[in-house]
């Protein structure tokens, strides 16, 4: 299909009432991002001008913003060291009454934790006769109620070796199970090369060594100054300086977009990013709609909301204005209005009470 054939087939779209608007929106953008592919900029945004203030473009049709290059603000730390940062102890010595007194029980503290030996996970290892012998060597466990596995240190600095074996929590009236137990094994490679970046802290890229087990304030707040317990602005993500949404979306995006790779290191993971920095200088997407429509709702609600904003420059909705990280809660998002990126989890035209289904997530990257 050539270019025109596509933007064709779009305006042919609006004939198609009472599906309406959202697809014509959706074909706006599929068709921006080709562009955008084919001709850069410049060409892109005189072509959206074109079809949206053009003579024949349906009324009520949503102006699209025009697409940028998501790479064209700010820095990155790509084949740089690793900053030393301040570690969360030290943070929390002055915040432990704001901070402290629930970043015990929040999922970031908590991906990767010592092993509580009597843990249903380690319970079970110990109970198979073909795992027990690994019981007592595992130090870590990482993940939630979706799945756990088992780690343990390696002889090298910020390394950890993972079990072949997993432990899948019990959910939804069933029991938990015991998965992979057949020849178990410690595997000392993929942790660093695969999953490191977004369940430690620090990673470097060419040693794949982390500087702190989980997560530390730094993945999210950055190497902070500071100056800021005298001036709260310094400090990124502090609520009195609003960062940008593209500033947002990067620094939760280099962990949840779960499908990008990075160009200079090949990996799944984002090559030394530190927040503050453009996410999206090293770290390729695959922007298009196949794409998106092809996750699941919790997934495609995070990758459509950072599109809105680092290609789109919508400006008006980012992860915080529905997220509140240190409370874990969503609560707020109640009291936006409707929009499209309700309808990953939502039914257009239907009571809110009412969701899509939202469990029974599979992610092959995290191999659950
Ligand atoms: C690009 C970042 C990224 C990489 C790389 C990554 N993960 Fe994850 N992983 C996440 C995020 C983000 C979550 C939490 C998602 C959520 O709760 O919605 C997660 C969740 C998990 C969970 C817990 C699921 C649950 O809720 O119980 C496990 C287990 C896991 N990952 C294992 C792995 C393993 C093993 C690897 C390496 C093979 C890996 N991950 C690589 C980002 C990543
Ligand atoms: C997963 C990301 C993430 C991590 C990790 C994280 N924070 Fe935050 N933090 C945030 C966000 C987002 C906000 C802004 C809250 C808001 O906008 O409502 C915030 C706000 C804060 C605030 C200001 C709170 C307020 O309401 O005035 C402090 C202080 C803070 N964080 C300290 C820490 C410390 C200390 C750590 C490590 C122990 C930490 N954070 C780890 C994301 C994170
Ligand atoms: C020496 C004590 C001290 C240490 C250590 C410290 N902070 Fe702070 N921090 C403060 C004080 C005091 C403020 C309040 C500044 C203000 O209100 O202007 C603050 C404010 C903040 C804010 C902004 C809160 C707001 O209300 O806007 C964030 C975010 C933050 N700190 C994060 C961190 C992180 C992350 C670390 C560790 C890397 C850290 N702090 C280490 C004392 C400290
Ligand atoms: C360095 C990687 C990393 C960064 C940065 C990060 N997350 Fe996460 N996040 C994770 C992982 C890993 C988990 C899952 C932990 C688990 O259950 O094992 C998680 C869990 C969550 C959850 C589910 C648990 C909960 O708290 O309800 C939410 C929501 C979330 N993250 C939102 C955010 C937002 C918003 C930001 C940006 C301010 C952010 N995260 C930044 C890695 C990250
Ligand atoms: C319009 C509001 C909204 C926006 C914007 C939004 N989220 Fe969410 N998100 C939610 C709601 C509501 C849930 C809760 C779903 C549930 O309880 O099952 C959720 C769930 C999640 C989860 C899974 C939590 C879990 O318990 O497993 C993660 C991770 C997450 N969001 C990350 C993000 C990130 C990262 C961004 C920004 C790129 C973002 N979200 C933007 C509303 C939003
Ligand atoms: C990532 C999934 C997700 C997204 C996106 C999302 N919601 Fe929700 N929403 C939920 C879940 C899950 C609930 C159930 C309660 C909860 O966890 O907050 C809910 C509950 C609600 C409720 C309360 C319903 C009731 O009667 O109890 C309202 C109102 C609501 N959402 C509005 C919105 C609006 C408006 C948007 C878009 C701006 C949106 N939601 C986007 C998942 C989502």
């Amino acid at each position: 299909m050539s270019q025109t054939d596509r933007l064709r087939s779009c305006k042919a779209i609006p004939a198609l009432r009472p599906v309406a608007i959202k697809l014509h929106v959706k074909c706006i953008k599929r068709a921006a991002l080709n562009l955008l592919n084919a001709f850069g900029v410049p060409a892109m945004v005189a072509i959206v001008c074109a079809i949206v203030f053009g003579d024949d473009a349906p009324e009520r049709v949503v102006k699209l913003p025009a697409a940028v290059d998501p790479a064209a603000w700010g820095g990155d730390h790509v084949h740089q060291p690793m900053p030393q940062f301040i570690t969360g102890d030290e943070c929390l010595f002055c915040h432990r009454t704001n901070i402290g007194t629930t970043w015990p029980r929040n999922r970031h503290f908590l991906t990767l934790r010592s092993a509580d030996p009597k843990s249903p996970a380690l319970i079970a290892l110990r109970e198979n006769p073909s795992t027990r012998e690994f019981a007592d060597q595992v130090q870590f466990l990482l993940g939630g109620n979706h799945q756990n596995r088992f780690l343990r240190r390696t002889p090298d600095y910020g390394r950890l070796e993972i079990l072949s074996a997993s432990w899948t929590p019990p959910h939804g009236g069933k029991a938990g199970r015991l998965a992979r137990t057949d020849a178990p094994h410690w595997d000392d490679q993929t942790f660093g090369k695969s999953c490191a970046g977004c369940h430690a802290s620090g990673v470097d890229s060419q040693t794949l060594a982390f500087s702190a087990i989980s997560l530390d304030c730094f993945t999210c707040h950055g190497d902070v100054d500071l100056e800021h317990s005298k001036d709260g602005k310094l400090a990124i993500l502090s609520p009195q300086r609003r960062d940008p949404p593209r500033v947002v979306v990067s620094i939760c995006g280099q962990c949840h977009i779960r499908s990008g790779t990075s160009r200079s290191s090949g990996r799944a993971y984002p090559n030394n990013f530190v927040a503050g920095d453009n996410l999206f200088r090293d770290f390729q997407v695959d922007w298009s709609d196949k794409h998106l429509d092809r996750l699941e709702p919790i997934e495609r609600h995070i990758l459509e909301n950072v599109r809105d904003v680092a290609l789109f420059e919508k400006n008006d909705l980012d992860c915080l204005s529905c997220h509140a990280v240190h409370e874990q809660s969503t609560e707020k998002h109640q009291q936006l209005a409707e929009r499209a990126i309700c309808n990953n989890c939502h039914l257009p035209d239907q009571p809110k009470a009412k969701t899509r289904p939202l469990g029974g997530r599979r992610i092959r990257l995290c191999g659950y």
